[in-house]
């Protein structure tokens, strides 16, 4: 079984999650359950970065007193979120957690045993809203362009360093020469800056100046700069510095999934980090001695919400529940998921998401296994026709319908997709499928054609059942539930089908003839919103 993991990014806990974090989580979610799946031992991991300035504004705003419990309570809302979401999580990580902090301690004496960290009097600006130092160039009108409602910082104080500038040449041959940055579109902007500017960064800041942040070890009057802690939750999760074959077993990464806004982090800091505490740390070390980097980044977009940023000044931040009591949350994902190309920016409407509901949904998907059922009921005694699968492969009549083998083509090239984070092609598959499966319908008419040749119409409506059942797994990444009601319509032994898994399942003819289905239930019924 090889294994899989996969992260989001911790989130700041300054605020509750809108609809743009639940979509890195969702995405997430849909390629942890598309592994799983496929028989991989998954590790699906999330969490919240809580050392951050931001987080302690929020809780003076909120009017608590103590932080830890301001923290607690918003960590709990962030997992109570992905709970009734349904995010199939196998790990939480709080970055005020022991286990991080430990990993954190291990992780920064390697790296000053590496001798890439140094100390030096520094006056810099600092964006807590980016949680950031900014070089003039960056300020448009002496604000951060990112956040221009606040005030920027003037720091002037004594700070540990970190000499990312070496590794400027061993990141721009990780650019060039690997997957490490996708989609590759992503690739200039980062190699830009890697090749241009970078410099060497401040990894810490006075203690005295800060109400929160991990200490560095053997100096209590520096806090670890929060993003140099922050990457490291994706190893102390999984073990670094408190469980070694934990850490053994999922390390590295196989792919952290970003936002565009934290791309420099991931994809150069991050990476150099490791390249130099691997000089010092055989746990950071492959066979051969080079250093374990994770083996991808994915960059996905943003989203707008009727064409405006999600902002809070305009009070425009969705709340993710709020869309699945309205629509479903099946019916989300699959919004989310196809309507944004995985990669591109997009816009959020609720309009669109409506419209998708409608008619991708009910017209297309839900009508066909409505219709397809209902026939076999009333022609085919009840259940599954009682046919030889083999006799069904192909469609009967001059249907453009390609029959059992373009199921195979569909199920190789959504498996392809899914498996290149591309759940948005691996849709849009699916359905010029089902809409080649309606045609079909339509075109054999089988409630006409059992009046002139019964067995013909059983073939037709065994294929169609069939087709129905592999669209059931091959949605079942994106819509869980709305996969488990379309097998249970066709009378699928589910839990025989779930411990076959996906690629058993996806093979002509396991739909057993003369099995009883169901009264069939409409899928998405009609929203009045
Ligand atoms: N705490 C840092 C990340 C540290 S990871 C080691 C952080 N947190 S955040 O709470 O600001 O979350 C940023 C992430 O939320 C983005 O990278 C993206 O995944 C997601 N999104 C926030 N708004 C979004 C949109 N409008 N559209 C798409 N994704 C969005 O940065």
């Amino acid at each position: 079984m090889s294994k899989f993991f996969l992260t989001t990014p911790i989130y700041y806990v300054n605020d509750k999650p809108h609809i743009g974090h639940a979509y890195t989580t969702m995405a997430a979610d849909a390629f942890a359950r598309f592994h799983r799946l496929r028989g991989d031992d998954v590790y699906f991991l999330t969490g919240t970065d809580e050392n951050s300035q931001k987080n302690v504004e929020a809780m003076q705003k909120a009017g608590d007193r103590r932080l830890e419990t301001y923290l607690a309570r918003m960590a709990g809302a962030w997992q109570a979120s992905w709970k009734n979401l349904d995010i199939s999580l196998d790990d939480f990580i709080r970055t005020t957690e022991s286990r991080h902090i430990q990993g954190v301690e291990r992780f920064w004496r390697a790296v000053e045993q590496s001798g890439d960290i140094v100390l030096r009097d520094y006056e810099s600006w600092y964006c807590t809203g980016c949680e950031a130092f900014k070089v003039e160039s960056d300020l448009i009108n002496g604000r951060c362009p990112f956040h221009p409602n606040r005030e920027i910082d003037r720091l002037q104080e004594k700070n540990y360093f970190f000499a990312l500038s070496r590794y400027r040449e061993p990141l721009l041959a990780l650019i060039d020469q690997t997957d490490f940055i996708q989609p590759p579109e992503r690739r200039t902007e980062v190699r830009n800056y890697v090749a241009d500017h970078l410099a060497d960064i401040s990894i810490s800041r006075e203690a005295k100046k800060l109400a929160v942040g991990i200490s560095v070890p053997d100096d209590p009057t520096q806090r670890i700069y929060v993003w140099f802690d922050a990457l490291l939750n994706y190893m102390t999760a999984v073990g670094y510095g408190t469980d070694e074959a934990r850490f053994a077993r999922y390390w590295p990464a196989d792919v952290h999934l970003v936002g565009k806004d934290i791309i420099k982090f991931h994809c150069a800091l991050w990476p150099a980090m490791i390249m130099s505490a691997a000089k010092q740390d055989r746990l950071l070390q492959d066979k051969g001695g080079l250093p374990l980097l994770p083996k991808q980044v994915f960059v996905h977009g943003f989203f707008t919400i009727d064409g405006q940023k999600i902002s809070k000044s305009l009070g425009n931040a969705i709340d993710p529940k709020e869309v699945a009591d309205a629509y479903g949350l099946d019916p989300l994902r699959y919004y989310l998921l196809r309507e944004i190309p995985f990669g591109e920016d997009g816009d959020f409407s609720r309009a669109r998401l409506g419209e998708r509901y409608t008619a991708d949904l009910g017209n297309t998907l839900g009508n066909l296994l409505n219709r397809v059922i209902a026939m076999s009921r009333k022609y085919a005694d009840g259940a599954v026709p009682k046919v030889d699968p083999e006799t069904c492969r192909q469609a009967e009549g001059t249907s453009q319908w390609p029959g059992a083998d373009g199921l195979r083509t569909l199920a190789d090239r959504v498996t392809k997709a899914y498996g290149s984070y591309r759940a948005d092609q691996a849709l849009a598959l699916i359905w010029d499928h089902l809409v080649l499966a309606n045609k079909y319908v339509q075109e054999v008419e089988p409630f006409k054609l059992v009046k002139t040749d019964k067995l013909a119409a059983w073939r037709v409506l065994y294929g169609l059942l069939e087709a129905c059942r592999w669209h059931a797994w091959l949605l079942a990444p994106v819509m869980p539930h709305v996969a488990d009601e379309m097998l249970r319509q066709l009378g699928v032994d589910q839990a025989g089908e779930r411990a076959n898994g996906w690629t058993q399942s996806l093979d002509w003819g396991r739909l057993v003839p003369g099995t009883p289905l169901p009264e069939p239930r409409v899928l998405f019924p009609r929203i009045h919103d």
